[in-house]
């Protein structure tokens, strides 16, 4: 599974970082979010931290 961060919405609310810190990454100062392939062991949180963006931010796609 891929998943991809719409940088034009994320507001840095970072909670997708709390909930899946395997796959997020907050980048200092810019505040963006740096995401990665999603390992199997971290679908589950992956899919918490879609539902949690305030903003609908995250967005998952087939590899
Ligand atoms: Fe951004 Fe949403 Fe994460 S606003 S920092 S993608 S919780």
């Amino acid at each position: 599974m891929q998943v991809v961060v719409d940088l034009t919405r994320c507001q840095g609310y970072a909670q997708c970082v709390f909930l899946a810190p395997q796959v997020f990454e907050l980048h200092g100062d810019e505040g963006l979010l740096y995401a990665t392939a999603v390992p199997d062991d971290q679908v589950e949180r992956v899919h918490q931290a879609v539902a949690a963006c305030p903003v609908q931010a995250i967005l998952l796609g087939e590899e």
